[in-house]
């Protein structure tokens, strides 16, 4: 339509809702007020964004994700490591005086890798580099020798399940997507010993690989039995499905030492910013703090929580407070199954209605485009307008499908809820391999998506109403 025909026909539909108000069309006077009140905070956004890019915020989130990783290291669920990492995280807010400052009690599991190895015997002696899987019981003492099949998918091991029976199947999987291949590292062992394997290694599951494993949590199940598991990297899964190619024979050393020891206590972490009108209603922004027990954790999801905090930090430097308040929560022992976002959410679900808006960053924290969103077709309407508000940083676009995770309790049950839209097309090169470190940080990356996580967080928690449902 033309602009002019547009317009009429708009305010023609405006006038024929007044009129018909509560009949056949829906009251959009309300969404079209909320939407109209985002306007009002161009302003407040601008002075954000250059507090935290230019000004005075520069650099403060990098520093701070720095210092914390550089003195901590991996932080895996059930460590001393991560137990004192979330008390620094905890010292180091009240210090800074925000507010409700405090952890929350979270019984996390403990597993223990300990010293582990994958020589190849036969054809050529040769070491692999392999980690085992998260909750992967050990070998025995003397390690486990076997021949290898090679497969490349769970349809090619049930074709062959009558040549599995005492091997160590090794799955060569081609990289489909996370979502797609994950499930190699969640299944193999319990398919493996279905079909009578003895235990299995999967290629990593990573987009890029210059020889690097990438760990992860698997998936057992209680009624079939418990093998030993690991990843390959990449390069080993290729070469050794050539050598299988070739029919030659290949035999495995594995030998792990890793053990599930009693469950322990951890704490999610939990900051606020308290709001001014609506104390009870709350904003919620998250990352989490523990990580894999290789690498240093600085993506995944250091990144994710310091930008949270920050935005806290943001708003008290700026004098900013909220008419709702402003919560960040960095969870523990998400990478061991969202242990600390569920026991949180079985905590606090009995005032859903209260939560306006949750959110997450753990899909890395380079330049970022936006947020994604998920919530009614109003709070959409809403929230565009609210990402306008980032135009002057180009990272405006809202799209949907937001990744989840830790916030997806609350989003499964209706909360409006959203994640980091960011240029993340490495983040599957580092994730839960030793090359998750600081130097896959960009302090001016990081200090743009704390400016796209702190507008958006103030400004929802600032209007006159929750977003609608
Ligand atoms: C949290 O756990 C610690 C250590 O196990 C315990 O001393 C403390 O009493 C617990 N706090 C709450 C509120 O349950
Ligand atoms: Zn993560």
């Amino acid at each position: 339509m033309a602009p002019l025909c547009s317009l009429l026909f708009n305010t023609a539909v405006i006038y024929l809702c007044l009129i018909l108000k509560g009949v056949i069309c829906k009251d959009t006077s309300a969404i079209n007020k909320q939407i109209e009140q985002v306007y009002e905070y161009q302003d407040i956004a601008n002075k954000i964004i250059n507090f935290t890019t230019i000004g005075k915020g520069k650099g403060q989130v990098y520093t701070r994700l720095a210092d914390f990783v550089d003195t901590f290291g991996s932080r895996i669920a059930g460590s001393k490591n991560l137990e004192n990492a979330i008390d620094y995280m905890l010292n180091t807010m009240k210090k800074a005086g925000l507010e409700n400052v405090h952890g929350e009690n979270v019984t996390v599991p403990h597993w223990v890798r300990g010293n582990e190895s994958a020589t190849m015997l036969e054809p050529r002696h040769y070491k692999i580099a392999m980690m085992g899987l998260g909750s992967s019981i050990g070998t025995p003492e003397q390690g486990l020798t076997a021949e290898v099949l090679v497969v490349h998918s769970f349809d090619e091991l049930t074709k062959k399940a009558d040549q599995a029976k005492g091997k160590i199947v090794v799955f060569n999987q081609g990289y489909e997507g996370y979502p797609t291949s994950v499930a190699y590292r969640d299944y193999s062992a319990k398919e493996t010993a279905k079909v009578g394997g003895v235990a299995s290694l999967i290629r990593s599951v990573a987009s890029f690989s210059i020889h690097s494993p990438h760990t992860g949590w698997q998936d057992y199940d209680d009624n079939i039995k418990k093998i030993p598991t690991a990843c390959i990297t990449v390069e080993d899964a290729e070469m050794l499905d050539r050598m299988a190619n070739r029919g030659t024979k290949i035999v495995i050393r594995l030998k792990m030492d890793a053990k599930n020891l009693p469950p322990v206590t951890s704490r999610n972490t939990v900051a606020e910013i308290r709001g001014s009108k609506y104390p009870d209603e709350v904003v919620l922004i998250s990352g989490h703090l523990d990580s894999w027990d290789v690498g240093q954790g600085a993506m995944d999801d250091g990144g994710g929580a310091f930008i949270s905090w920050q935005a806290l930090s943001i708003m008290q430097q700026l004098g900013l407070r909220p008419k709702r308040t402003v919560r960040a929560v960095l969870w523990t022992a998400e990478e061991v199954g969202l242990v600390g976002s569920q026991q949180y959410y079985q905590r606090h679900k009995v005032n859903i209605s209260n939560y306006d808006f949750v959110m997450e960053s753990d899909m890395g924290t380079f330049k970022p485009y936006g947020i994604q969103f998920k919530g009614s077709q109003d709070a959409t309407a809403v929230m565009k307008e609210v990402v306008s508000l980032l135009s002057s940083i180009n990272a405006t676009t809202l799209s949907d499908d937001p990744e989840g995770g830790d916030v997806s309790f609350w989003i499964q049950n209706g909360v409006p809820g959203g994640s980091l839209l960011n240029e993340n097309q490495r983040y599957f090169w580092f994730h839960h391999s030793d090359g998750d470190t600081m130097s896959v940080q960009s302090s001016y990356e990081m200090d743009l998506c704390v400016a796209v996580w702190t507008v958006v967080t103030y400004v929802i928690a600032d209007l006159d109403e929750m977003l609608p449902r």
